[in-house]
């Protein structure tokens, strides 16, 4: 395992050909975006935000823009069959289509990506109204999953060009979900590497972490990981292939019900993970637990913290350390039927790395779910 240092990343910064701001939003393929933005809004505390439809114009698809703090979550769904919505939540459920990425030219993001072999998804589009202009461009990453560019320095409207404000009687209380802290996206057999290369060459990534399959197994199943950074360490990407095991990888599981490469989940930052999952787990979102006997050794591992140990055990969430700092961390339970996407919730205090040390009581914990399945 190797890591790069603080002042390597800021080096890189300074030749960034893709200067990225951070995550814009993620877009959701959905089977049913109304019911799927009720579920977001009621169950993890978003607020309506944005709209686009018939009503706005839009004559094949329906999409609700939510919103939490820094993370903006679109739901989209097609109107009609036969376009390539339809195909894709047939073919994989509802999962993440788009990871958009905020930028300050989105010309020059689209011009510099597909020059290094980025295969163009969307050339540079201008969109305007009344509120000013939004540029998009876009390439191709994983599978079926894309990377916008989005340009909104000139715009002033709620979300962008073609959407009208979502005003609505229903908006629940903030869980205290901040931004997105990484995405990560589950690739086939032998395939991690090559789309290291890709998010190197393409995006100008630089690989920062890196796990094989001994830090990463069970008794039963493994996994690689290698986790990308973009220069200001504002966007990661870790990306996870299978390993060879006993028994079926959960990322194998995963390729199968999603019918390919996708995204594996989204990791949301809180500043009270404790707060936070306390209320999440009050309206209905379920998490993996981990035995209880996880805490009884705990902090020999990771040394004293600020949070009682107490309210971490009973809600399930996970401890670990690094060189920079600990960090709080608890996966949810797929969000759809499917065995596929799911949510990490993170609250780091100076770590800025991946929760390594929980990876086997985490993946045996999974492992239980994916045998009830009959998938393990
Ligand atoms: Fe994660």
């Amino acid at each position: 395992m190797g890591t790069i240092t603080t002042t390597e990343l800021q080096k890189h910064a300074a030749a960034d050909f893709l200067p990225l701001q951070g995550t814009d939003y993620v877009e959701f393929y959905v089977g049913n975006a109304k019911q799927a933005a009720h579920f977001y809004k009621t169950a993890f505390g978003f607020q309506s935000l944005a709209y686009a439809g018939p009503e706005t114009g839009v004559k094949d698809k329906v999409s609700y823009v939510i919103r939490q703090h820094k993370l903006t979550f679109v739901l989209t769904t097609p109107l009609r069959g036969n376009n390539s919505i339809a195909d894709h939540v047939y073919k994989h459920g509802d999962g993440v289509k788009v990871l958009a990425l905020k930028v300050d030219d989105a010309a020059y993001a689209w011009e510099q990506t597909t020059q290094r072999g980025g295969k163009s998804y969307m050339q540079p589009d201008v969109l305007k109204d009344d509120n000013g202009e939004v540029v998009l461009s876009g390439i191709h990453t994983y599978g079926d999953t894309v990377h916008l560019f989005v340009e909104r320095k000139n715009y002033n409207g709620v979300f962008m060009p073609g959407f009208k404000e979502w005003k609505s009687h229903y908006n629940p209380v903030s869980t205290g979900l901040q931004y997105v802290d990484h995405c990560v996206g589950n690739v086939g057999w032998n395939q991690m590497n090559p789309w290291v290369k890709f998010y190197e060459e393409v995006m100008g990534f630089k690989n920062i972490l890196s796990f094989d399959d001994k830090d990463i197994s069970t008794e039963y199943s493994a996994l690689m990981s290698k986790v990308m950074s973009n220069g200001n360490g504002y966007v990661k990407f870790p990306i996870n292939e299978p390993a060879e095991g006993k028994k079926k990888s959960q990322v194998e599981e995963y390729l199968d019900f999603y019918n390919g490469e996708g995204v594996q989940h989204v990791a949301i930052a809180t500043n009270n993970i404790i707060d936070t999952v306390t209320d999440l787990q009050n309206r209905g979102v379920e998490f993996l637990k981990v035995p209880g006997s996880y805490y009884e050794t705990v902090l020999d591992r990771v040394g004293k913290i600020d949070e009682d140990l107490a309210p971490l055990s009973q809600l399930g969430i996970l401890i670990d350390r690094d060189e920079e700092g600990y960090l709080l961390q608890i996966f949810s339970k797929p969000l759809q039927d499917r065995p596929t996407l799911f949510f990490e919730i993170i609250q780091r205090k100076g770590a800025k790395s991946f929760g390594k040390g929980n990876f086997k009581a985490l993946f045996e914990a999974l492992e239980r779910e994916q045998d009830a399945r009959g998938n393990l």
